[in-house]
């Protein structure tokens, strides 16, 4: 009989075919890890996502030795401060619970990559992320206070800035900021391609930065947009960002590839706080093998064009692979 078709099972049935055949892979060096740290003592469940913690600055140094144990080569701090005000004093203070971190970190590995999330909404009452004035949230006034931030990450150690705020102009003034500091060669990741998602609604308790009034529609993207986040992508590249992020990632892959596909710089995908939440949540029920699902899901953000993934699931992923 003439067959008439094409035997794709061929290359499915011996295991090392498989192997050898596969076009996609996940390292832990892939990863970036967040870590959340307080000036509270200990470490703190944060109870949307189960394993994350608030860590203080002494569980922050067990925290770094058990990372470069599993291998994960990177994280990204977030912090939340002792007071907030209007504008936003301890995103920049020499002695920020930020600040204070990247030294301890750097004291006590100095090859983990440390990078920062630059934004001000953990650090004032609005919890927005700009400077507020009555209901609006100011662009061109929040680029001084987002560059001074990014500054003082940067003169405590940090490797490396990820600023998240969303306000047009921050990749220039934060690129202007440490070029005059004598920073030339400290990248910039941007958090270009950040759209206003119910997928952070964990973060936001983690963090205590939910808004306070209002919503992020006004700074962050229309989740419907995907052109729109070709021409943020081109700005920040225009003023100097070393790095495209977009986030969220799952519901997200589409413009993950579109970024792909138009620009060559490294891209980053954030698997953000929601897409762990429900990954934990129906796993926590049995009713999702929760090791399989999540190593599926790293695929699905590497397919799409993702070079280096956030995830609070690194350390799960780096064990999955054997560290
Ligand atoms: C700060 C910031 C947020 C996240 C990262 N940086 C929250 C927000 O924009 O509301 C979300 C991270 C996550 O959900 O895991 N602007």
């Amino acid at each position: 009989m003439m067959e008439n078709f094409d035997r794709h099972r061929r290359l499915r049935n011996h295991p090392a075919i498989r192997d050898m055949i596969r076009e996609t892979s996940i390292s832990a060096k892939d990863f970036i890890y967040p870590l959340f740290v307080t000036h509270e003592k200990g470490r703190h469940a944060i109870p949307s996502m189960p394993g994350v913690e608030h860590l203080s600055l002494e569980e922050l140094r067990k925290e770094v030795y058990e990372l470069s144990r599993l291998g994960v080569p990177a994280i990204m701090l977030f912090g939340l401060p002792a007071v907030k005000d209007e504008v936003s004093s301890e995103a920049y203070a020499e002695q920020g619970i930020v600040q204070q971190a990247i030294r301890v970190i750097k004291e006590e590995n100095k090859d983990l990559l440390v990078a920062t999330d630059v934004c001000l909404c953990q650090y004032n009452p609005a919890g927005h992320c700009g400077i507020v004035h009555g209901d609006q949230i100011l662009n061109d006034e929040s680029l001084h206070y987002i560059a001074k931030t990014a500054l003082s990450h940067v003169a405590a150690g940090a490797d490396l800035v990820a600023p998240s705020d969303m306000m047009d102009g921050r990749i220039q003034a934060i690129r202007h900021m440490l070029d005059e500091a004598g920073y030339v060669q400290t990248p910039i990741l941007s958090y270009s391609v950040k759209y206003a998602s119910a997928f952070y609604g964990p973060f936001r308790e983690a963090a205590d930065s939910a808004p306070a009034f209002g919503d992020r529609r006004s700074y962050q993207m229309d989740p419907a947009n995907v052109r729109e986040a070709l021409r943020e992508a081109a700005s920040d590249l225009a003023e100097g960002a070393d790095m495209l992020m977009v986030k969220p990632a799952l519901a997200f892959l589409d413009v993950i590839k579109t970024v792909r596909d138009h620009f060559d710089v490294p891209l980053v995908a954030y698997n953000v706080s929601g897409e762990y939440a429900m990954v934990k949540a129906a796993a926590n029920a049995g009713w999702i093998d929760e090791k399989a699902i999540v190593m599926e899901m790293m695929l699905g953000f590497k397919r799409a064009g993702a070079d280096m993934i956030i995830s609070y699931f690194a350390k799960d992923v780096a064990r999955y692979l054997g560290a």
